[in-house]
């Protein structure tokens, strides 16, 4: 792209502002600025100002989760039907780790984060030891899919290859990055993070499976003859991945999706949670529960939105592809946005100064015909490391960790 197009482009968006410093600049910057308009989308400036109009009342009706009772009646049947699945390499795993992680506040990804207290305990190695478990048990190996960003790709790599990929063999390990959105200040003005770069941000974990065909993952999904995928976030390092009853669960109801879920600590906790929406399966942010849908009682005498989900899906993969075809919805989140200020000065910001742009994974589940939400124990599945201190944190996942008999 030359001056002539950026400017053209950058005219129908309203974001000539980011040509401001290009005389300044020499010529292998001005070339580098270029490369970054001509890459940008902005298409997704757009999602502020249609918030409003994409408000259409929402018809919420609950959907009942196979709880722990029914799962324990059923475990071995289950679990013989999910190995089967595995050992027949029908499963896959994906870690979603392509988000910036800037609540932890550590530099790097978050899956090099270091929990351990007496000997080095990474996230990574959590979340690969869970899944060798597994791998163990069916006798087979998992593919493990890792989507990362342009922020984190090379440092992922990096120390998977520095560890030796905790013993998982790593031919059945494959990165893909995900795509990225620019950064905007609260009148949708994209930043310039340098002055020859847009501000971008990793855009959301919900466009994790048409990356991966992006990447050509297809071809080996299709070598190997994988069905399902089980996708799941980089923090919560207790979760049970490729979960042969979970697997066994989703394949012998016959659904799209089959979701994790745990029963809400209380009525008002700050989760997303499972229902229906205009009858078909859809997550509920905690936001959006009234008092009444909160309050509601089903007919078990358990509250009737009871179920908040933790980020483990099992995706049928013939029904992703249909999925590929429609738009998700784009989320306006407010972030902390590294820029330059009129004075040609980098500034950190200490609290949020503009937009980022993401599509979520959790609006994958409300184009799928069907979903099985799966309760899992809390304290035995769910330690998710979002802070450094406090709720779902470091801290809390050190304490679940030692309860579940895990040495740090
Ligand atoms: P979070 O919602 O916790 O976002 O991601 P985050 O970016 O990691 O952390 P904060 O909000 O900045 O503190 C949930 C999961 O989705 C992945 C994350 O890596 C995590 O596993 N994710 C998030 C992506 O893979 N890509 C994204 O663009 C965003």
């Amino acid at each position: 792209m030359n001056y002539a197009q950026a400017e053209k482009k950058l005219i129908k968006w309203n974001q000539e502002h980011l040509l401001k410093y290009y005389d300044e600049l020499d010529k292998e910057s001005q070339l580098r600025l270029l490369q970054s308009i001509s890459d940008a989308d902005f298409s997704c400036l757009k999602a502020k100002e249609s918030e409003h109009d994409e408000k259409k009342e929402k018809k919420y009706s609950p959907l009942q989760a196979m709880t722990l009772e029914e799962i324990d009646a059923m475990k071995e049947q289950f679990e013989k039907t999910g190995l089967e699945a595995i050992k027949d390499g029908k499963v896959g795993a994906v870690l979603l780790a392509g988000g910036m992680g800037t609540r932890l506040g550590s530099d790097g990804p978050k899956g090099v984060y270091d929990i351990g207290e007496t000997k080095p305990v990474y996230i990574f190695q959590r979340l690969i030891e869970n899944t060798l478990e597994v791998v163990e048990k069916a006798g087979s190996m998992i593919p493990f899919f890792i989507m990362t960003s342009d922020v984190n790709h090379d440092t992922t790599v990096a120390f998977f290859e520095e560890h030796e990929y905790f013993g998982y063999d790593k031919s059945y390990v494959y990165f893909f990055k995900q795509e990225m959105a620019p950064a905007s200040d609260y009148d949708g003005k994209v930043f310039l993070e340098e002055k020859d770069k847009l501000a971008s941000s990793p855009n959301g974990n919900g466009g994790w499976f048409t990356s991966m065909m992006k990447a050509g993952l297809d071809t080996i999904m299709a070598k190997r003859g994988l069905e399902w995928l089980n996708v799941f976030a980089v923090d919560n390092v207790l979760q049970r991945i490729a979960d042969p009853v979970f697997v066994g669960a989703v394949i012998e109801k016959e659904v799209e999706v089959g979701s994790k879920v745990v029963a809400k600590a209380a009525p008002d906790e700050k989760v997303g949670v499972m229902c229906l929406e205009d009858n078909k399966p859809s997550i509920v942010e905690y936001y959006e529960l009234t008092p009444e849908m909160m309050n509601e009682v089903g007919a078990d005498g358990k509250p009737a939105y009871n179920y908040g989900v933790i980020l483990n899906y099992l995706f049928q993969v013939e029904a992703l592809y249909d999925v590929m075809e429609k738009k998700l919805p784009l989320h306006v989140v407010e972030k902390k946005i590294p820029y330059i200020n009129e004075n040609g000065e980098k500034v950190l910001p200490e609290s949020p100064n503009g937009y980022k742009y993401e599509q979520l994974v959790l609006d994958m589940i409300h184009e799928m015909k069907n979903c099985l939400p799966f309760e899992v124990e809390r304290n035995k599945e769910f330690a998710p490391i979002k802070n450094k201190t406090g709720i779902d944190s470091v801290e809390s996942a050190r304490a679940l960790l030692k309860e579940n008999g895990f040495e740090l």
